[in-house]
Order: structure tokens, then sequence, then C-alpha cells
């Protein structure tokens, strides 16, 4: 494919103007997302890969993105696993068997994701066709959740807020959780590989709700399984982004953990969180919430991120965390306008 100024900042090189693309660039702030979901569920999107592609390009073609990620979820994995997973109207996912016991550990179902997932991986194909013909400039970003964030999703059940029933079964049974860990690594990293063959130029990994735990407590039941599905991705050969919020005391052993590019959130001023990571590329950080105020506060925040990144080769601008149902696409595409000028 043509230089695309997105993996050029992956490897720290040097760009024209720093690339910009936002987690959930596709979804319900966007009217052709409506439209193209009508009345289906996203479980049901995502066993359709036209519709896959379809909705991946979305944002290429109203936003002029640097890269397209496609459409899924992270937690797609639980339906083979057999926790009963579903995603009610507005209220996001509902694991209707969630763990609870090490004998829920030891009854998943063992998941090929080659197999178990190929629907995924047909969406990551044909997303990667429609790309090549349309824009063949811009890069596909496969993706899949941390194992850390996988497990609070099917310990708590649901959507939570402080993850105590989470760190309640870690320091309970903490072989249980090691091997439910050791598990889900192995699901992500190769699912993250599979997505690379199918035609991803770059992966990300989703720590979404690692930030609820302390620095000690990530390194000795995070830190290991992360780095394991970082290592299965990294034999893809394609750059490798590392993701995760409230991370900012967390950073250092993230960075360890592995991935090209670290991603923050806005919690901690980009240049700081720079500093943490050391030698690596950086990916972040605007509040989510700016894209909802005045254009010209809007503005004045987008350029203290392009600020404190100073043009440094390896920034690649995003926002802290996904963008907000209720976001004016006008706001997004102002932004990524502003970007591409420096400011
Ligand atoms: O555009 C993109 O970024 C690609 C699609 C994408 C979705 N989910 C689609 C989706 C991606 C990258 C995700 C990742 C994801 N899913 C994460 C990690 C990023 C983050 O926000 O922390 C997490 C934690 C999930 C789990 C999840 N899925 C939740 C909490 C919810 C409900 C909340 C919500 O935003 O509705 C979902 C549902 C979901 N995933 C929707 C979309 C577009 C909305 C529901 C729908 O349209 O039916």
């Amino acid at each position: 494919m043509p230089e695309s100024v997105f993996l050029a900042a992956c490897r720290r090189e040097p760009t024209p103007h720093t690339p910009v693309w936002f987690m959930r660039q596709a979804g319900r702030y966007m009217p052709e997302y409506r439209a193209a979901k009508a009345e289906q569920s996203i479980l049901e999107l995502t066993r359709r890969p036209d519709l896959v592609a379809q909705i991946s390009l979305q944002p290429v073609e109203r936003l002029g993105v640097d890269a397209a990620i496609v459409f899924s979820d992270i937690l797609v994995p639980f339906e083979p696993l057999d926790l009963g997973l579903s995603y009610a109207e507005g209220e996001g996912p509902t694991i209707r068997r969630p763990i609870r016991r090490p004998a829920d550990v030891e009854r998943l179902r063992p998941v090929d994701p080659g197999r178990d997932l190929a629907h995924v991986l047909e969406g990551v194909r044909r997303t990667k066709a429609a790309l090549a013909q349309r824009f063949p400039a811009v890069p596909l970003i496969g993706f899949a959740g941390a194992p850390f964030t996988l497990a609070s999703y099917a310990i708590e059940g649901g959507t939570a807020r402080t993850f105590t029933t989470t760190k309640q079964f870690m320091y309970e049974h903490p072989e249980a959780w090691h091997d439910l860990m050791q598990l889900l690594a192995t699901l992500a990293g190769r699912l993250l590989a599979l997505q690379a063959a199918a035609g991803a130029d770059a992966l990300q990994l989703f720590d979404s709700w690692v930030g609820c735990l302390s620095p000690d407590d990530y390194r000795e039941y995070v830190l290991p399984y992360t780095r394991h599905a970082l290592a299965l991705a990294g034999e893809a050969g394609v750059p490798l982004i590392h993701f995760g919020t409230g991370t900012a005391t967390l950073l250092e052993a993230m960075a360890e953990a592995g991935g090209d590019v670290i991603g923050v959130d806005w919690r901690i001023p980009l240049d700081l969180a720079w500093e943490r990571i050391g030698d690596r590329a950086i990916q972040g950080n605007l509040d989510p919430a700016a894209l909802l105020a005045p254009r010209e506060e809007l503005g004045r925040r987008v350029r203290e991120v392009l600020r404190r990144a100073d043009r440094r080769p390896g920034h690649i601008f995003n926002l802290g965390h996904g963008i907000l149902p209720g976001t004016p696409v006008a706001n997004v595409q102002a932004v990524v306008a502003m970007v591409h000028q420096g400011a």
C-alpha cells in the first residue's frame, strides 16, 4: 500500500502532518451508522462482513481520518466461550453466565479463533478489500480486548464502576485467575495475529479498565498476560498499539508489557506520559467530552495536545477514550482539519 502517515508515526518516523483517528469512530453519533445498524444488534452486525466493511469505511468517508478500525467489539469472543453475551439497546453488554467461581473457568468452552471467529476475520478481509479499492492509502486497524478488561467483563457480568467483584475473585482465587488470564491472553493474541494475516495493517489491544489497579497488582496479576498477548500478536510483524485509561501510574509497566505505541487518556498531560513510556510512539489524548464543548474551547484543547506533542515524530492524535454518543459530527470533522493543519 502507499506510504501512510499513521503507519510512519507508529514507527516514529517524521510525517508531513500528525495522523489522526478516533476510537469508536464508527458508532451511534453518526447518522449513517444508525441507518446501517437499523434493528440489528452489534452481534448480528459482526456476522455480516458486507456491513462490517460498509460501517468501517463510514468515518473514512465522512471525517477523512488517517486510519480505519474494523467494526466489531472486544466482547465478541465471549460468544464462542459460551458466556451468554448480549447487548441490550442503549444499555451496554450483559453476560448471562458470568465467571464467579473457579469451576466457571474450567467450564469455558475451548475457542479456536480461526474457526469460531471466522466471521470477524472475514469482516477484516472485506474491509481491507474495500479500503484498497476506495482509499488505498488508509491503513486498517484490527483489535482485541486485553486479558484484564475481558476478565473484568466476564466476572462482573457487564459494565462496572469499582471492579470489586473482579478484584475479589483475583485475590480469593489467584490460581483460577491466572488460568483465566492465560486463556484470555492466548485468545486475544491469536485473534490479533489472525486479523493481521487477514489484512489488518496495525493492531490495538484495548485494556480500557486496567487503571482501576495499583501498580503492584498490575505487575503481579496482569503484566505477564498482556505481555503474552502482545508477543503472540507481534509475530504478525505489524505495529502494536497498547491502550488503557486511568493509567498514569501504570505507564512504565504497560510499556514493559509491550506495544510500539502506547495509548493514553487525558488524565495525564501528553508530554508527561511520553516521558514515562520512553522511546515508544504515543497515541492520544483529547478528552472525548471536549467534542461537546463550544468550537473555540474545543480548538484550544486540540492545540494544547499538539503543543505538548511538539511535532516530535511518533505522535498519533486520538481521544483518550471512545467518542461519546451525541457528539456532533461537525466537531469531529473540525478536529481532523485542525490536526492536519497543525492547529
Ligand atoms: O469504531 C470503532 O471503534 C470500532 C468498533 C468498536 C466497538 N466497540 C463497537 C461498539 C470498538 C473498537 C469497540 C471496543 C470496545 N467495546 C471497548 C474498548 C474501548 C472502550 O470504549 O473502552 C469496550 C470496553 C467495549 C465493550 C462495549 N461494547 C460496551 C461497554 C458497549 C456499550 C457502551 C456503548 O458505547 O454503547 C459496547 C457496545 C458497542 N460496541 C457499540 C458499538 C458501536 C454500541 C452499541 C450499538 O451500536 O449497538
